[in-house]
């Protein structure tokens, strides 16, 4: 096999956390942080300095740190993790302060042991507090001699078309495009990407994967999780802003878009951008179905009368070239019997199985989490003299091999090394709150023409209704998930 170049930090950095206390950053960031001190991957230099509004010591942030490792990780690398923790530290500060900043910067300097280095400003904090934060970091000066300083804003870019163009005009304002790496964390898993290469490296898939043999796509993103104690953020969002308008239309752009012709990032945001433009919602009242798990309004701080659906199912309309007239069903929610985030086609049947009653679509399984699988699901003769047929399901699971690393530090480093290829640019974001506004106008609770909200048990596939969606056009959700 080809060596792959192991990717390790390009140069000595900063990365200042705003929003360090909270779970984002606890959930995501520091463990993907301490997988790179682990792997050998950081620089000589590096230092991570958590900003918020708490009052905090650093060692109580490097406890919060270490708390957060021990959670996620069974066998610590005790040297690694103390590796780390002797690079952390903390500022307590206010976001709309610009003494703070100033102090903040101050504080930068003395814990650098060089100033040849990238900074870099991560925000884990709700969009409401970004403006502020933008403001005092370009009247401070943050920049290096080595580049300006890079900014990594994760999804959700806005709350809808109009906001994500507001962010978009205020991050122009003071800063230059090159600076700003919009994070959707889904692009930097390997099953992910993969979903391009798979599509164009193999020529089985290239010739199959076009409106002339599949008859329709089903993408599930299920999550067995609740909503993990983010009420605030999670009640004022739903499932359509939360997980749809990011992971889920990524995941469509990558499995129906055309190959770029370069492999550039520019050209690959533009065919995504090109495909998400051509997503349609026809007929909406009858192509959605909203679902809310039973006692998510019980959840501490959901108002009880709260109408945010943790489950969404939606059928869309691909008018692009290679797609026209293909149904693509999406579903996503929270509390659901199983993790499982997948792309199944379905084949349309040729003429001796449509002479054949009850037998199973030709399909292609591509399973993204909780692994990489592929699966083809193809007929078989039953032994005997009769013509009969039987499923055979035939697959294996997608090991990753080269330099395998995880999402959020495979980005991090992207970020170091200046590379935005597996970043969003705003044509994309547009183009996905474009679709997902025409879908949100039937959820929000201030339409008058918000679709019904059905309950549904926790641990189960979700409101029945969604099952409706398909059947009316002759199809069914693909539920026998491998290892069932
Ligand atoms: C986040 C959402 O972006 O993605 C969460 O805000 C969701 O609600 C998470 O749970 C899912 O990510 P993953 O990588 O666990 O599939």
């Amino acid at each position: 096999m080809k060596k792959i170049p192991f990717q390790t930090a390009a140069h000595n950095f900063t990365l200042f956390i705003f929003g360090a206390s909270g779970s984002l950053a606890q959930l995501k960031l520091f463990p993907a942080i301490y997988e790179l001190v682990k792997e050998g991957r950081m620089p000589k230099d590096f230092k991570i300095v958590g900003y918020a509004r708490t009052p905090m010591e650093d060692a109580a942030f490097r406890k919060l740190f270490e708390k957060s490792i021990r959670k996620n990780e069974k066998n610590v690398d005790e040297a690694a993790l103390k590796k780390l923790l002797e690079n952390v530290f903390y500022f307590s500060g206010a976001y709309d302060s610009e003494a703070d900043y100033k102090n903040f910067l101050k504080r930068l300097k003395e814990v650098e042991e060089t100033p040849d280095r990238v900074r870099m400003a991560y925000f884990s904090v709700p969009p409401s507090v970004f403006p502020e934060i933008f403001t005092n970091l370009a009247k401070v000066n943050f920049n290096t001699k080595r580049c300006a300083l890079r900014l990594v804003i994760e999804k959700p870019f806005g709350y809808d078309l109009s906001s994500a163009k507001k962010l978009k005009r205020k991050l122009d304002k003071h800063f230059k495009p090159e600076q700003v790496y919009l994070l959707d964390h889904y692009l930097g898993k390997e099953a992910v990407s993969n979903l391009l290469s798979l599509r164009y490296a193999n020529s089985i898939l290239t010739n199959l994967f076009n409106r002339e043999y599949v008859s329709n796509i089903q993408i599930s993103a299920l999550e067995e999780k609740d909503i993990e104690g983010r009420a605030n953020y999670f009640d004022n969002v739903g499932i359509l802003r939360d997980m749809v308008q990011s992971h889920v239309l990524q995941i469509i752009a990558y499995l129906t878009m055309y190959a770029p012709k370069e492999q550039t990032g520019e050209a690959i945001h533009h065919q995504k951008a090109r495909v998400l433009n051509s997503l349609r919602l026809d007929k909406p009242y009858e192509s959605i179905v909203r679902g809310q798990y039973k006692g998510y309004n019980k959840e501490k701080d959901i108002p009880a009368d709260s109408q945010t659906e943790t489950y969404a199912a939606l059928k869309l309309r691909i008018k692009h070239p290679l797609w026209k007239d293909v149904p693509l069903y999406i579903r996503s929610g929270k509390c659901l019997k199983k993790k499982w985030t997948a792309v199944v086609l379905e084949f349309k049947p040729h003429e001796v199985q449509e002479k054949q009653s009850n037998v199973p679509p030709n399909r292609i399984v591509i399973q993204l989490q909780p692994y990489e699988k592929i699966e083809f699901h193809l007929l078989t003769k039953l032994g005997g003299k009769t013509f009969d047929f039987h499923e055979l399901t035939t697959g294996r699971p997608i090991y990753c091999s080269g330099d395998c690393l995880g999402e959020h530090g495979r980005l991090l480093l992207d970020v170091v090394d200046g590379k935005r290829g597996l970043f969003l640019n705003f044509e994309e974001i547009f183009a996905a709150w474009k679709i997902m506004d025409r879908a949100q106008h039937w959820c929000d609770k201030e339409s008058k023409k918000c679709a019904e909200l059905h309950s549904y048990a926790r641990g189960t596939l979700g409101p029945k209704a969604a099952d409706e969606l398909l059947r009316k056009d002759g199809f069914t959700w693909f539920n026998a998930f491998p290892n069932d």
